[in-house]
């Protein structure tokens, strides 16, 4: 196989793929049967290559292990009734990959090696693309620190690889939140904007904690008076509030500018309804329920899509939904996947054809 750019190829001599039904599969599971991977030494990536996905043989004593210099992107490929494969907006999460990257002082991936090495990847995996309504191909493009020395440093090497998941939707019904008081997920001046591993690893007790409680996901709140609204779960959270969708914005970095957050933007506002990106407080949201002008509360993100919230909690205050009456956030959903599957034409420019 010839490549655009220098990426040494070694093909799988069987196929994994029938032994899974990609069907309702679920998320983040199966891999596919390439994987790409890249090194960065001596102040230059090297050693790219497409070849079966495999473990690694890694020591024990990599910083990223220690010190968490680890991010990644989740971007999604769809396939069409025709059979033609496209990628979701690759070039926005790029962007943001490489956002990270300077945060976490990590080196920037040159565009030759994201964009055409994930072209290349998923065209060799293309049959991996589950053809099914709500199912995609999760691309899991993500970089993390090889020193093999743990003094607490940026490393001097690191790997960048690429690595494809088929999938079936995220979360199957809608969701009951918690409305999280204690623990945080960032503060101005930390890593929230960042798709960082460890803003993962650091939710996962809040979010344990909750589903204990009888909840799914957290929304999270601010890290000084725990008032103002920042995301829910792995998600950014939007709120219908009468004709307007109301999102907290993004300036201080809390949270992450997600790309489906930025799309649902654009489509909420061809939809007809104004936008507003702004600081929003629990005290607000109540106060719009209680007037009854709170319609709908939803989540966006590459792997959830749209997530439709059926019930808020916060202290006793309960803000309870009637899902199926919603227009909006099923309309939405229904847009974009139109637009994702190709059904309707995309006048954004989103699709990358693979
Ligand atoms: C995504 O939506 O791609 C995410 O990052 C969520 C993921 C951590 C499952």
């Amino acid at each position: 196989m010839t490549a655009a750019i220098d990426i040494n190829i070694t093909k799988v001599i069987t196929s994994k793929i029938n032994e899974i039904s990609l069907e309702n599969i679920p998320f983040g599971k199966y891999f596919t049967d390439h994987m790409l991977e890249a090194d960065y030494q001596d102040g230059e990536w090297k050693n790219v290559e497409i070849k079966p996905y495999q473990p690694l043989l890694l020591e024990p004593s990599i910083a990223a292990l220690h010190y968490g210099q680890a991010i990644f992107e989740g971007i999604k490929a769809y396939k069409d009734e025709d059979g033609n494969a496209f990628i979701f907006r690759p070039a926005d999460n790029f962007k943001r990959f490489n956002v990270s990257a300077e945060r976490m002082q990590m080196p920037t991936v040159p565009e030759d090696i994201f964009m055409e090495g994930m072209r290349m990847l998923v065209e060799m995996d293309k049959k991996w693309i589950p053809a099914m309504a709500d199912h995609s191909l999760y691309i899991r493009p993500f970089m993390f620190s090889t020193d093999n020395v743990i003094g607490v440093k940026p490393s001097e090497t690191y790997k960048f690889m690429i690595i494809l998941s088929p999938t079936g939707p995220y979360y199957n019904a809608p969701m009951k939140i918690y409305v999280e008081e204690k623990y945080t997920r960032a503060a101005p001046g930390g890593v929230g904007f960042s798709k960082n591993a460890g803003n993962y690893g650091a939710s996962m007790l809040a979010t344990a904690l909750a589903k204990k409680a009888g909840y799914d996901q957290v929304l999270w709140t601010d890290a000084f008076e725990h008032k103002y609204l920042q995301e829910v779960g792995t998600m950014n959270v939007f709120f219908i509030i009468g004709d307007t969708a109301v999102t907290p914005s993004l300036e201080e970095g809390t949270i992450l500018s997600g790309v489906t957050r930025d799309s649902a933007i654009t489509v909420l506002q061809e939809m007809g309804f104004k936008i507003e990106e702004r600081k929003i407080t629990i005290d607000d949201l109540i106060n719009a329920h209680k007037s009854g002008a709170l319609f709908e509360v939803f989540g966006t993100g590459t792997a959830a899509t749209i997530s439709l919230i059926k019930e808020l909690k916060y202290k006793d205050y309960v803000m309870e939904f009637d899902v199926d009456q919603w227009k909006t956030a099923p309309e939405l959903k229904k847009r974009l996947n139109d637009i994702r599957y190709n059904k309707v034409p995309d006048n954004y420019g989103w699709m990358i054809k693979v």
